[in-house]
Formats: C-alpha cells, sequence, structure tokens
C-alpha cells in the first residue's frame, strides 16, 4: 500500500490516529508504518477507507448473481457452492448474498458465504449480524427482512437459518488469499477506489485468482475487469466472468 504523505484527504485521515499512537506527525506515522508494516497495517486501513455499505448496494449486480445461480452450481461436481465477500465490512454485502441463495431455494449444506474484511470491528460486527433500524431499512425489502430476520435489541438480528450460510474473518486484502482458495463467486466491491494503481492490480490479481473458470467476479462501479473476464449481465451490475482457461478447455474436450 502506498501512501502519499503529501495529499491533503490522506493528511486529515490520519492526523488523529498520528496523535492517538503518539506520533507528532503524520509524517512520523507514516515512517512507522514503513519500517513496522504488518503491526500498523489495519490502523491505517480503518483510518484510510471508510465502512459505508447497505444490503443489496448494487441491486442490478444481487439479480444479476440469482439469475446465475443454476449455472454457478453446475459448475461445482459435488459440494456446496463458494462465495467470498472480500471487504464485507459489517456484514451486509455477505447476508444479501446469503439472502439470494436463500430465496433461490438453496441451504447451507448447498452454499456457503465467506466474508471478510481488514477491520476486526466490522467483522465482529458482521459475525453478530445485528442491525439497527436505519441500517436494516437500508436497503432490506420488509419481506426479506421479516423472512431472515428476527427482531431484537431495537434492531433486527440475522436469523439462525441465514447465518447458517455465512462465516466471517479477518482478511487484509494486501494479503495474498489462502492457497487453493476458490470460489465460485467473489464480490469485490467498492474498496478498490482507495488504492493507489499498482496496489490495486495487484489485489485484482490475487482476487481474480480465486475465481473458478466461468465464476463470477462483482466489482465497484468503474472498477476495470482484470484480464479474462467478460461482463456478465448488464453494464450496471459491475459483474464479470471468469472465461475458460485453455487447460480446462482441453480438459473437457478431452
Ligand atoms: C466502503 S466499504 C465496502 C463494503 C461492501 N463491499 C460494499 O460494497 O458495500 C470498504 C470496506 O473495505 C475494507 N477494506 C479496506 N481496505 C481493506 C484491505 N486492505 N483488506 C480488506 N478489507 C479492506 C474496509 O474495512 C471497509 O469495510
Amino acid at each position: 500500500m502506498v501512501i502519499d504523505p503529501t495529499n491533503v484527504r490522506v493528511k486529515r485521515a490520519l492526523s488523529a490516529l498520528a496523535h492517538e499512537l503518539g506520533h507528532a506527525s503524520v509524517d512520523s506515522l507514516i515512517d512507522a508504518a514503513r519500517t513496522r508494516r504488518a503491526s500498523i497495517e489495519p490502523e491505517l486501513i480503518a483510518a484510510l477507507t471508510n465502512n459505508e455499505t447497505r444490503f443489496f448496494r448494487n441491486p442490478a449486480a444481487f439479480a444479476a448473481v440469482r439469475s446465475e445461480i443454476p449455472r454457478l452450481r453446475e459448475l461445482r461436481s459435488g459440494g456446496s457452492l463458494r462465495v467470498w465477500s472480500a471487504a464485507c465490512s459489517s456484514g451486509q454485502e455477505a447476508y444479501s448474498v446469503a439472502v439470494t441463495l436463500g430465496e433461490a431455494g438453496l441451504d447451507p449444506s448447498q452454499a456457503q458465504v465467506l466474508g471478510t474484511d481488514a477491520s476486526r470491528e466490522a467483522v465482529a460486527r458482521a459475525r453478530r449480524g445485528h442491525y439497527t433500524e436505519l441500517e436494516a431499512a437500508r436497503g432490506l425489502p420488509a419481506s426479506v427482512k421479516t423472512r431472515w430476520f428476527e427482531r431484537a435489541d431495537a434492531g433486527w438480528q440475522a436469523s439462525e437459518p441465514l447465518r447458517r450460510f455465512t462465516q466471517f474473518r479477518s482478511h487484509n486484502l494486501l494479503h495474498r488469499p489462502a492457497a487453493g482458495s476458490l470460489y465460485e463467486l467473489v464480490m469485490l466491491c467498492n474498496v478498490l477506489i482507495y488504492f493507489d494503481d499498482s496496489t490495486r492490480e495487484r489485489i485484482l490479481g490475487h482476487v481474480a485468482g480465486t475465481v473458478t473458470d466461468g465464476g463470477l467476479l462483482g466489482l465497484g462501479p468503474g472498477d476495470p475487469a482484470p484480464p479474462g473476464f467478460v461482463l456478465a449481465g448488464p453494464p450496471a451490475a459491475s459483474l464479470y466472468r471468469r472465461q475458460a482457461t485453455r487447460r480446462a478447455r482441453v480438459e473437457r474436450s478431452a
């Protein structure tokens, strides 16, 4: 992650963190980050990015995913469909995918959604699956809310049947995904905007590598599709399908 200390937005975002961590200036915090990357990185990411999210944030994307579910299931000869919500914030994106799978008639033995985020607080919130009335009102149709959520603590709690579709853990996109990670659907939405060009390209390369042949990658509006991916729905959905690799095509025709 390249931090530009001359950027006014960066300076403003980091000044409170510098003070909190006992640095005399933002420059001193950035120097420390360069030498002690691992320990400071999560705090830097939290200060430089925001957790803004909502349920079904891009409705066109979820509609396109819904219509692709039968095809995605055919990509798996057995086992459950695997989905990764790669910067899931407080979980609304992962639960929106889980609802989409549930509404399509799948059960948790047939599909699993992994939500990850660099922010440990966001992951803890996602795991809890509790949303205020206002958060729930942002994107959740009333019928979906009453089918998949329960009233709790003056808000709405993801119900047990919905939670069984999901798992959440911390993952920093600046690091490689675990070896062998493969998904039929990966959502990488509204996060690449926070990075400089070379970091964005690196993250996109790592994440695209986890999409199985024929699988889907959801991006934020305006994010560039990685090589080997083609549009899989209306442009507004920002959903891309991974074309089969030459090796897979040769294996299939053999
Ligand atoms: C604006 S939210 C987007 C949430 C969701 N994907 C959506 O589209 O509604 C961006 C999220 O990216 C996370 N994030 C930022 N940098 C990250 C990184 N290096 N690794 C993992 N998550 C990161 C932030 O913590 C935040 O929760």
